[in-house]
């Protein structure tokens, strides 16, 4: 058994699923509601009991001690540039993949930009990152969005963008559910776990992990429908049923 597997077991569960909350939308919105004091943002979550976090470095160094050992830790090493940038743009490298074991991660999670002036450069990244995975044996994870917003759950696009990170050696995608019509031939074209992310907090959104999963997602990495919900805890245990079929 590889390394990667080794880690991969602690995210995903023996159903091949996974529930990830994503709290690391500090980094680029800044303390929006729900993760002002994210401390107690982690001590909610934890409560909910999902299989994984994501988390930014800075984060998982101040409050590791609130993470219990069987929660992976997905850390994000891309970044540098927050909601004021002059441009929508393609998230550059901030740390590395070695920086990530020392901190203590299971996983690494980058960015990848389709569709813009910075693909070319944001799919370097990913190549560059996933040989950094290879020598470690670190789980990659990559996050593929569409940067013209108005094409931001184009089928088309994110087909294309998930296929592309899985051929540079992702290990799982996370991206936007393009609806019941489509998915389907997504995952179905991605031979690595496809996770969906949940976008703005959304009353629908446990029936569209529901959806997702349907059409062959294998869980979903949920931020503001989890940190943003009224009751954080149970959000999250309603997400662990959905997808784990419980
Ligand atoms: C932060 C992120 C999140 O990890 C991801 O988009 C999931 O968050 P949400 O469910 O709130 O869309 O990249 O911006």
């Amino acid at each position: 058994m590889s390394g990667k597997s080794v880690r991969l077991r602690r995210i995903f569960k023996s159903d091949g699923k996974s529930v990830v909350a994503a709290l690391d939308h500090g980094q680029f919105q800044g303390p929006i509601p729900g993760i002002v004091d994210i401390g107690n943002t982690i001590r909610e979550v934890v409560k909910g009991k999902p299989d994984a976090m994501i988390l930014n470095p800075g984060v998982l160094v101040k409050y590791s001690d609130l993470l219990p050992g069987d929660v992976g830790i997905i850390l994000r090493i891309t970044g540098a540039s927050t909601n004021y940038s002059p441009v929508f743009d393609y998230h550059r490298l901030t740390t590395s993949v070695e920086h990530a074991l020392a901190l203590g991660a299971d996983a690494v999670i980058a960015m990848c930009f389709i569709g813009g002036n910075g693909e070319s450069a944001s799919l370097e990244i990913v190549a560059k990152t996933a040989e950094q995975c290879y020598k470690y044996g670190v789980p990659l994870f990559v996050e593929v969005l569409v940067q013209d917003q108005n094409k931001f759950v184009d089928a088309n696009y994110i087909a294309t963008g998930a296929r592309a990170v899985f051929e540079m050696g992702a290990d799982a995608v996370k991206t936007y559910y393009t609806g019941a019509d489509t998915f389907r031939e997504i995952t179905n074209a991605v031979p690595v776990p496809v996770l969906i992310a949940g976008g703005p907090k959304d009353m629908d959104a446990l029936d569209m992990a529901k959806q997702a999963i349907n059409c062959g997602a294998k869980g979903v990495a949920f931020g503001r429908n989890v940190f943003q919900a009224a009751n954080v805890a149970e959000y999250v245990r309603e997400l662990v049923d959905c997808v784990h079929g419980r």
